[in-house]
Order: structure tokens, then C-alpha cells, then sequence
């Protein structure tokens, strides 16, 4: 019995040593590494480490016979980029690194929108339902050809069919760079983006609302006032309630001259300083509001007694 096993053992080692290797000089593993005593065809089941290579077996990788990608059985032939072994259906028009956009798990690219974002143009709204083949005309023979980003590439009719519409473009001098005015999340072109330049008249604070609020009818080709009152006369009312002054002293100023659209309680009157300090000198910092000097009254006297008592002779 003991004789038997060693004779055994002997003559696997012996062949394992005489069997001519198809590896080449390179390999310096030992044939036990992969092999067993039974037959050249058959591999051991965790024998070799691939992970310990460059190339580690992931996803599908990982259930393929190692002939299939050691076609020469000379390991060192291999190649380790995707595009050595894998057929690029792209026909060269996405570049030789598949990784980019491929796992070893399937060819399926689970989420198109972050290649496209990855891409700098972002699929939303009407582009992330619209069809491939809209933008990339020839993506079902799986060429995806580097195509323009700009809105105007694509959406040239559109631009020329607001002729003679309120909007008109090309009369109101709007230029070709879309994105500026329109958002590309929005469904249709009546989405105005934040990026209009209007710093002409600032839409910030109470004016941060619809074009249409002040561009009465979508019409922007009427030029409007900046004149506060030319849009606000309805507040006059309110304001003479508020300030009887406005209907006095301060008409003869302009409505911007103190007020601004962030509020009507916002109140900065810079011009002051002319007649008395309150923004510079002792007084900057040290008053709330106007009729903490002046008395709301018609003769808009300033009155300093809110704070000095003047018979005693200390300030304040
Ligand atoms: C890293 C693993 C590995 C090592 C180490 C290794 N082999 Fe192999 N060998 C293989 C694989 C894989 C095959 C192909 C098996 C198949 O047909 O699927 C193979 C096939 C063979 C074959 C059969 C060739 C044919 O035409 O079918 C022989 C003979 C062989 N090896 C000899 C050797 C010898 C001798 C050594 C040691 C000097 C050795 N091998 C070391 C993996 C290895
Ligand atoms: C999906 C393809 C693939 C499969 C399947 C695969 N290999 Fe590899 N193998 C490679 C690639 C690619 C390299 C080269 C890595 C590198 O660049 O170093 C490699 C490297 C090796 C090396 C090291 C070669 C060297 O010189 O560094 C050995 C040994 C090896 N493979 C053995 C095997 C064996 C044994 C199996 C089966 C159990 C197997 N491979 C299955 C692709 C594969
Ligand atoms: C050394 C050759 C080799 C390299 C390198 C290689 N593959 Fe493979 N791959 C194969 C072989 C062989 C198969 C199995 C046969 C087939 O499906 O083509 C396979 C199968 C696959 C499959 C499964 C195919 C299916 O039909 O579902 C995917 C996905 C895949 N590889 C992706 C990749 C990616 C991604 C890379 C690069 C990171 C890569 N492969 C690198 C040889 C290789
Ligand atoms: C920029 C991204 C990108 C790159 C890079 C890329 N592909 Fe693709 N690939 C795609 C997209 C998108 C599809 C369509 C997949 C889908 O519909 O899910 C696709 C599909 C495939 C398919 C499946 C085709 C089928 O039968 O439906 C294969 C195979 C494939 N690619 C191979 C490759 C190979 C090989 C490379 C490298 C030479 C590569 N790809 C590089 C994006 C890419
Ligand atoms: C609204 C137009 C539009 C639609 C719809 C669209 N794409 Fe794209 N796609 C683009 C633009 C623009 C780019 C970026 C420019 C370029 O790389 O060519 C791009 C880039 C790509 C790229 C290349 C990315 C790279 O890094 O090279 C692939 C692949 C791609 N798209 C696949 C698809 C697939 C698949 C679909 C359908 C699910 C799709 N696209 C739908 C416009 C679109
Ligand atoms: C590669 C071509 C392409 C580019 C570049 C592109 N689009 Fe589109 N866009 C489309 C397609 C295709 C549709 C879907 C049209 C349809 O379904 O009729 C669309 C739809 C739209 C829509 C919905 C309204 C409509 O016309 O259907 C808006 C809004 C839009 N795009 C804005 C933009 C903006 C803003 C940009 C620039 C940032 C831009 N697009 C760049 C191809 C493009
Ligand atoms: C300077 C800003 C600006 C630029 C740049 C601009 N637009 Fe407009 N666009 C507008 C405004 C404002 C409207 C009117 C929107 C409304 O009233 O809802 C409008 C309306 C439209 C409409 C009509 C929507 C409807 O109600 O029928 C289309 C189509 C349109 N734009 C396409 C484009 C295209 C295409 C480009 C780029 C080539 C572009 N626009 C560039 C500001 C701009
Ligand atoms: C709070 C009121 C207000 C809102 C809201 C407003 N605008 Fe205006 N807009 C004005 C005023 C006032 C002017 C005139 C500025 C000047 O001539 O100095 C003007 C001028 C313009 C002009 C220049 C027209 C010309 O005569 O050359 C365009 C274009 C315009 N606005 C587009 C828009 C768009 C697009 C929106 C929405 C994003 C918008 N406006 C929202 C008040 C407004
Ligand atoms: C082209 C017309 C237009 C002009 C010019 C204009 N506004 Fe407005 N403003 C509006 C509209 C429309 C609203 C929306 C609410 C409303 O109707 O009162 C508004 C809202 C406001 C609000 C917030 C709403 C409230 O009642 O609290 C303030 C504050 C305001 N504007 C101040 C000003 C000031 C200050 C100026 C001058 C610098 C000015 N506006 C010039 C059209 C205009
Ligand atoms: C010399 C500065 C000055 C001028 C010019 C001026 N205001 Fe005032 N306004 C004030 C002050 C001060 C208040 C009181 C604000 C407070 O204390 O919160 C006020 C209050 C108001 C209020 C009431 C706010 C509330 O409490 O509801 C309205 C509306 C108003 N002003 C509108 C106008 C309009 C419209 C014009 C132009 C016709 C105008 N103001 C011109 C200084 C001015
Ligand atoms: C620290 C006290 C003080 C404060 C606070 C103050 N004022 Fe005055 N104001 C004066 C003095 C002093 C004068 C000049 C003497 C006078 O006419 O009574 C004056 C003059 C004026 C005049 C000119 C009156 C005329 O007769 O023509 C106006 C308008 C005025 N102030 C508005 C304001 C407004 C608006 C505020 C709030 C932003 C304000 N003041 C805050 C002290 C003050
Ligand atoms: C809201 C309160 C307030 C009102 C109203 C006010 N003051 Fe004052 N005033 C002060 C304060 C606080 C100081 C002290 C500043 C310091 O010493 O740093 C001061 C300082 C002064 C000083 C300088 C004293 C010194 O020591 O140099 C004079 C002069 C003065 N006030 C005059 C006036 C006059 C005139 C009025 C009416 C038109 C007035 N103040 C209304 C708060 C007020």
C-alpha cells in the first residue's frame, strides 16, 4: 500500500516534470500551481490567484475558461485594456478606453445620465425623454459621433420661428447662446433661467417675479420705465398714510432716491448728509428711523429731544 502511493506520487511529479510545457520560458510557476496529476485539460479549482495579476477577474470575467483570453496558453500574451480582446462596436467614434463607460458585469450602460453629465450636457427635462437617436443620429448602429452642445446646433428653427412674435429675437437683439435665458431642465422655451442678464434693472428683492409681471403680454419690444412711480403710483396712496411727508418734502425727490425693491420699509437717504450728519459724524449708527428726528407732522421740523435733553446740557 505505501509502496503503491509512493509509485503513484512518482510518476505524477515525473510527468508533471517531463511533459513539455506549452507556457513558454516565461512562466516560473510550478505546474502544480494549476495543474493536477489527472489531466493537462483540467485546471485546480483555486490554483492560481489571478488577483495577483494586473488583471483581476471581476463580473462575467470571472466564469470564462482561461483559454478563452489565453488563447497561446503563454500568459504574458494577453492584453489587459477591453478593446484588445472585445470587438469595439462603437466603430472608434467613443475612444479606445471602454472602462470608461463599461463594467465586466455587462455591456449595459445602467444610467445614460451620468455619460451625460460626465459628458457636460446634462439630460433633463425635455432632452431626458426625448430619443437617442434625435440628438445622436446614427446611435442605433451604436455610433455615438461627438455632436455639438451648444443650444443653437440643434435648436437653430426654433430661434428664427419667434419672427414676428412678441419676443422676436433676432429684432430684440437676443443672442444665440440659449442657455442664458432659457433652462434646459424645463419642458418647452417659456422656462426663463436665472442667468438673463438684467442687471439694466436689477430683479432682485421685490422684483424677483415673472417677466410678464412688468413685460405686460410677453411683449418685450414696449420700453419700459426704471421710474419707480411709473410702475408703483398705486403705492403713493399708501405712502402719504404711512409718511404724510411723501405728499410734501419728499415730493420733489424720486421714489429710488430712498426706497429700493428689496422693501418699502428699506429706507437709505444718502443726500442727507448735505443738510445734517446721520450717515457720517456722531449720529452714523445711533438712529433707527427718520421720525426718530423728525416728527411726523407737515412742517417735518427735526426734533432732537428723543434723545437729548438739551436743559440739562448733556448730549446725549
Ligand atoms: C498559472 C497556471 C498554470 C501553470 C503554473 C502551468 N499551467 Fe499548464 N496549463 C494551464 C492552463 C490554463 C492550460 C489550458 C487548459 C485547457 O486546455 O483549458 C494548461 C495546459 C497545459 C498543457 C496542455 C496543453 C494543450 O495543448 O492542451 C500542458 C502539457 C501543460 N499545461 C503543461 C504545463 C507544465 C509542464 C507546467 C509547469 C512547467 C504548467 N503547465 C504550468 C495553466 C497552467
Ligand atoms: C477575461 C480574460 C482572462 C481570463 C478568463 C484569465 N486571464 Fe489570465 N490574464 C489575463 C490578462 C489580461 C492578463 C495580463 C495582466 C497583466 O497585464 O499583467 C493575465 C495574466 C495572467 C497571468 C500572469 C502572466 C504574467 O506574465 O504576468 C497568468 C499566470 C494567468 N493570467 C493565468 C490565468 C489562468 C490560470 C486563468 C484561468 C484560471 C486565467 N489566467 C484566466 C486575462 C485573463
Ligand atoms: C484578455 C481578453 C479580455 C480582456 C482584456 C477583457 N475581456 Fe471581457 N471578456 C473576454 C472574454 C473571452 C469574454 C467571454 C466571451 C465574450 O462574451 O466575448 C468576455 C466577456 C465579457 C463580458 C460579458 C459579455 C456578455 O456577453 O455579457 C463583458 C461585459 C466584458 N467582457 C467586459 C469587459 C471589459 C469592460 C473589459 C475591460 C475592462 C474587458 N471585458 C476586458 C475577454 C476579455
Ligand atoms: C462613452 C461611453 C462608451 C464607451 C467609451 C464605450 N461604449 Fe460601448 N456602449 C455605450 C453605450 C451608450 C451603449 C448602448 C448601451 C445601452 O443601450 O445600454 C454601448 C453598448 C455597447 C455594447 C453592447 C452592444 C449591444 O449589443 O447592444 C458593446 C459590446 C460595447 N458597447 C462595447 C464597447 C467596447 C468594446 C468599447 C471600447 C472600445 C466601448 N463599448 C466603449 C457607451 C460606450
Ligand atoms: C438632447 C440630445 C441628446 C439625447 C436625447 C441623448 N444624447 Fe447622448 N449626448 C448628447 C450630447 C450633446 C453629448 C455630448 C457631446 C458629445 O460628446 O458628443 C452626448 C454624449 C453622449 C455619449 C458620449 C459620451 C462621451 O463621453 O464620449 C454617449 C455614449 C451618448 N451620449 C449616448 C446616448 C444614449 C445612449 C442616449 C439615449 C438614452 C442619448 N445619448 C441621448 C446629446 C444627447
Ligand atoms: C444635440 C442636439 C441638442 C442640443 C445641443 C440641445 N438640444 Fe434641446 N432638444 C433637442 C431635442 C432632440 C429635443 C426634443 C425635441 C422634440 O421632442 O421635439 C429638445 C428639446 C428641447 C426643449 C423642449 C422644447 C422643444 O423644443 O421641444 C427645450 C426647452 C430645449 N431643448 C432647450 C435646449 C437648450 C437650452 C439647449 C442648450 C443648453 C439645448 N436644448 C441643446 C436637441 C438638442
Ligand atoms: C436674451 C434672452 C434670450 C435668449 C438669448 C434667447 N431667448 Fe428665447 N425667449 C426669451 C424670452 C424672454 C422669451 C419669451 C418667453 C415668454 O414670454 O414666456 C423667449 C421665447 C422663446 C421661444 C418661444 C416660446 C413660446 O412661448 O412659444 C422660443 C421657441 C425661444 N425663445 C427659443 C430660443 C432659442 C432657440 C434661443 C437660442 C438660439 C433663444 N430662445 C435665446 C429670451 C431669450
Ligand atoms: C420688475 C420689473 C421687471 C421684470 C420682472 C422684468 N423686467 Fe425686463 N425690463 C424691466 C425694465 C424697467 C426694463 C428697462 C430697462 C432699461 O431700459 O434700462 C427692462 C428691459 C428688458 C429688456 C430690454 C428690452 C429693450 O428695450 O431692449 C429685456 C429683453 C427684458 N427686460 C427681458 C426681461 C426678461 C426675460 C424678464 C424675465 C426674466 C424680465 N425682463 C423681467 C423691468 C422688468
Ligand atoms: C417696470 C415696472 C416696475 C418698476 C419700474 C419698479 N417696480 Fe417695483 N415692482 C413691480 C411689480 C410688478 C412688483 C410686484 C408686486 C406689485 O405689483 O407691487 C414690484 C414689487 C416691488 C416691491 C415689493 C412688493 C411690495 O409691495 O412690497 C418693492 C419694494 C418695489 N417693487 C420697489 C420698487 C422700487 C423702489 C422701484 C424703483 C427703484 C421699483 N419698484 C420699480 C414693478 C416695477
Ligand atoms: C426722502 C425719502 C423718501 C422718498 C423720496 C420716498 N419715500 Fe416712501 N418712505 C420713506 C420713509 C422714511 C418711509 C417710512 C418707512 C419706514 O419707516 O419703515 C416711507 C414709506 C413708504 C411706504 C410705506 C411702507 C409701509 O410701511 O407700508 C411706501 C409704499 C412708500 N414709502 C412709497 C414711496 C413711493 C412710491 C415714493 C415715490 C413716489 C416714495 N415712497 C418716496 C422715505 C421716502
Ligand atoms: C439725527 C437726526 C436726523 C435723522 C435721523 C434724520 N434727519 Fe432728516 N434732517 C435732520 C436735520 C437736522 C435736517 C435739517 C434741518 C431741518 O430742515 O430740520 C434734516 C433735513 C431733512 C430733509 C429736508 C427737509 C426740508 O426742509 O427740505 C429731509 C427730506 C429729511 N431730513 C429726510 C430725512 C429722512 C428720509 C431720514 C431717514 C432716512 C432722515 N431725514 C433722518 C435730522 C435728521
Ligand atoms: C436717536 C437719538 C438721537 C437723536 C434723535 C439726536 N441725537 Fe444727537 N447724538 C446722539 C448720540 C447717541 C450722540 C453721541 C455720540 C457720541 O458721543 O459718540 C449724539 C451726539 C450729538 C452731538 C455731538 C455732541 C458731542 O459730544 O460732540 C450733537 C451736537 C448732537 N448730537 C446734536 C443733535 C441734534 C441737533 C439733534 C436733532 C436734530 C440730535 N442730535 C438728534 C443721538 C441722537
Amino acid at each position: 500500500m505505501y509502496r503503491l502511493t509512493f509509485i503513484l506520487i512518482f510518476c505524477g511529479v515525473f510527468t508533471l516534470m517531463h511533459a513539455k510545457s506549452p507556457h513558454g520560458d516565461k512562466l516560473t510557476l510550478e505546474c502544480a500551481t494549476c495543474h493536477t496529476t489527472d489531466d493537462w485539460k483540467k485546471i485546480k479549482e483555486n490554483g492560481f490567484n489571478h488577483n495577483k495579476t494586473h488583471f483581476p477577474l471581476t463580473g462575467q470575467h470571472k466564469a470564462i475558461g482561461c483559454k478563452q483570453c489565453h488563447s497561446t496558453l503563454q500568459f504574458e500574451d494577453a492584453k489587459s485594456d477591453c478593446n484588445s480582446c472585445h470587438t469595439d462596436m462603437h466603430q472608434g467614434t467613443t475612444g479606445r478606453d471602454c472602462a470608461r463607460c463599461h463594467t465586466t458585469k455587462s455591456w449595459i450602460i445602467p444610467n445614460t445620465r451620468t455619460l451625460h453629465q460626465q459628458a457636460g450636457f446634462p439630460l433633463k427635462g425635455a432632452h431626458a425623454t426625448a430619443d437617442c437617436n434625435r440628438c445622436h443620429t446614427s446611435a442605433s448602429k451604436l455610433r455615438f459621433e461627438n455632436i455639438r452642445t451648444d443650444c443653437f446646433a440643434c435648436h437653430k428653427d426654433k430661434y428664427y420661428a419667434t419672427a414676428g412674435k412678441p419676443f422676436d429675437h433676432k429684432v430684440l437683439g437676443f443672442d444665440t447662446d440659449c442657455a442664458r435665458c432659457h433652462t434646459m431642465s424645463g419642458m418647452n422655451w417659456n422656462s426663463i433661467g436665472k442667468g438673463f442678464d438684467h442687471s439694466y434693472f436689477p430683479l432682485t428683492g421685490g422684483h424677483n417675479i415673472n417677466c410678464n409681471d412688468c413685460h405686460k403680454g410677453g411683449d418685450f419690444r414696449k420700453r419700459l420705465s426704471t421710474d419707480c412711480f411709473s410702475c408703483h403710483s398705486s403705492k403713493k396712496g399708501v405712502a402719504i398714510a404711512v409718511l404724510p411727508v411723501h405728499a410734501t418734502k419728499y415730493a420733489k425727490f424720486s421714489c429710488n432716491e430712498c426706497h429700493t425693491a428689496k422693501s418699502w420699509n428699506n429706507v437709505s437717504f444718502k443726500q442727507h448728509d448735505a443738510w445734517g450728519k446721520i450717515y457720517s459724524g456722531k449720529h452714523k449708527g445711533k438712529w433707527d428711523k427718520c421720525t426718530d428726528c423728525h416728527n411726523n407732522d407737515a412742517a417735518y421740523v427735526a426734533n432732537c429731544r428723543k434723545c437729548h435733553n438739551f436743559s440739562s446740557g448733556r448730549l446725549p
